[in-house]
């Protein structure tokens, strides 16, 4: 059964507030989406392995702690997605970053794939799929699909905004995958955006509409 866990920090939801503001720019947008990934890769990341290494300091010879787990991946679902990397990879640097290209068809609502290139290691990484909205779920589970069909098995995935109904289509698709997200918004509306959400998150992230 998939974890879910709703990072409530204030600084997340302060600058989520922003972020859903309809008046805030592009450029605001981005700036405050990176900033709020970083801050969800710190929650996300708090289960990584560790091992015992030695350091010299300055005065002596000390225990410590060091990451040793798996390597990891970021894989964002394009375009949206794509906020959401630098953030990630300032407190994940060594991270490879894979590519899966979907768009919702506005009639359908059903994910379309068009690209996907992901390290060739990927089956040994830890995963961290991100894409700031998670709304009927369709892409995000895809998505999922996609990288398991790649032999991928430690997947997590990581939102700004989600309707329940995502969360739901997830959980149900793949039990196996734990779900990180700032807010499980009210409700989908009839053209499938999320209620209050953001708009459409592509869109504001790079000024097309
Ligand atoms: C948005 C968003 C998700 C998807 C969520 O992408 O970034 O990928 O919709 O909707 P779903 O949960 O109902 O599948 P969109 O298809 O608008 O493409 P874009 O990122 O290129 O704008
Ligand atoms: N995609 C978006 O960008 N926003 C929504 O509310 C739903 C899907």
């Amino acid at each position: 059964m998939s974890k879910v866990t709703q990072i409530a920090h204030p600084l997340i939801l302060h600058k989520l507030s922003l972020i859903r503001d309809k008046n805030t720019g592009s450029k605001d947008f981005r700036d405050l989406v990176e900033e709020v990934s970083m801050l969800l890769a710190y929650e996300v990341t708090r289960d990584l392995q560790m091992e015992d290494v030695e350091i010299e300091t300055p005065i002596c010879k000390a225990k410590c702690k060091m990451l040793a787990g798996k390597k990891i991946a970021i894989v964002p679902i394009l375009r949206a997605g794509l906020g959401m990397v630098d953030g990630m990879l300032r407190l994940i640097p060594a991270a490879k970053v894979g590519h899966i290209g979907l768009y919702r068809d506005e009639e359908t609502l059903k994910p379309v794939e068009y690209f996907c290139k992901l390290p060739q290691d990927i089956a040994e990484r830890d995963i961290i799929v991100v894409d700031p909205m998670l709304a009927t779920g369709g892409s995000a589970a895809d998505a999922i699909d996609l990288l398991k069909k790649k032999g991928a098995k430690y997947i997590r995935l990581v939102c700004l905004i989600s309707s329940p109904e995502g969360v739901k289509a997830v959980m149900d698709r793949h039990p196996d995958v734990d779900i990180y997200l700032a807010s499980i918004d009210e409700k989908l509306n009839e053209q499938g955006y999320i209620v209050p959400g953001l708009g459409d998150a592509g869109d504001r992230l790079f000024g097309t509409k």
